[in-house]
């Protein structure tokens, strides 16, 4: 039998800390496997009940999964992203921008209000990179929401990772696809490299990742740092309420800040 190629997404050199990375790994794959992935209308519901000026902009649109729901609810969306693979599969009627979210060229005084869904926050690799963002996003925005899972819960004054420091996770089969994910953690860091090793009958593809996690804690600590006050916390878009940090299981954390 002859040997199954493998592939490799991207050389191995790729740097997971450059803002392209999570494009270059996943913007083939994205749209089919993280389509349902949290629910969008209820998503743009939320954010619209609390956008009187009917501009969004999103921090990381994608292809945007999020932008085009929004658009249903008769928002103008400013979709940015770094990576120009994600964003040549985002719909036009988006204003679509091509940059880094911690260095977004838009003028201060816009006033719009900032979504960041489905921990894209986390795609910044470091507190720094993180805390840059909320100052960045200050002087643009009324409301920052953001969606984040909470992976960690604290104790005493620092925090405690709640997963393995190496995890062979999902596999999951997708007509015949086999996906595996492995996963690394540097505690003291917040960070996790992980790979989708996708095995199909012509190849194995590798796209590896990288994110450095906080909890809403800290998150809640950064954005006040920037001027940004807590004004509302769920645990879903529908606004059940924010169960907390509960034992080992993640949970979604739906923050608005003002
Ligand atoms: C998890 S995806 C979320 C996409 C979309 N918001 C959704 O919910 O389906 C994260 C997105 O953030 C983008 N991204 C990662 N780092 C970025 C950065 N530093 N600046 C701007 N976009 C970034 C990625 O290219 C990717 O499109």
């Amino acid at each position: 039998m002859p040997p199954v190629p493998t592939e490799q997404a991207k050389p191995l050199t790729l740097t997971l800390t450059d803002p392209q990375a999570y494009g270059r790994s996943f913007s083939e794959t994205y749209d089919s496997w993280y389509s349902t992935v949290t629910d969008a209308e209820a998503t743009a519901g939320f954010v619209a009940d609390r956008c009187p000026g009917g501009v969004v902009l999103e921090l990381g649109v994608g292809t945007g999964r999020l932008a085009v729901m929004l658009r249903r609810q008769g928002l103008e969306v400013i979709g940015l992203d770094a990576s120009d693979s994600m964003l040549r599969r985002c719909p036009a009627d988006v204003h679509r921008l091509q940059a880094d979210m911690t260095q977004p060229p838009l003028r201060p005084g816009l006033d719009t209000i900032v979504l960041c869904g489905f921990n894209t926050v986390f795609n910044l690799a470091s507190e720094h990179l993180q805390q840059k963002l909320f100052h960045r996003i200050r002087p643009l925005a009324s409301v920052l929401i953001l969606e984040t899972m909470e992976l960690a819960e604290p104790s005493g004054n620092g925090t405690r990772s709640v997963a393995a420091d190496s995890q062979v996770g999902l596999k999951q089969v997708v007509d015949g696809t086999v996906v595996v994910t492995t996963t690394s953690q540097d505690a003291a860091r917040q960070t996790v490299v992980g790979r989708h090793l996708e095995i199909s009958n012509e190849a194995v593809v590798s796209r590896p990742w990288m994110l450095r996690w906080a909890t809403v804690r800290q998150l809640d600590a950064m954005a006040a740092k920037a001027g940004f006050d807590l004004s509302e916390r769920y645990g879903s878009w529908d606004e059940t309420p924010w169960p907390g940090s509960v034992g080992n299981e993640p949970s979604v954390a739906i923050s608005v800040y003002r």
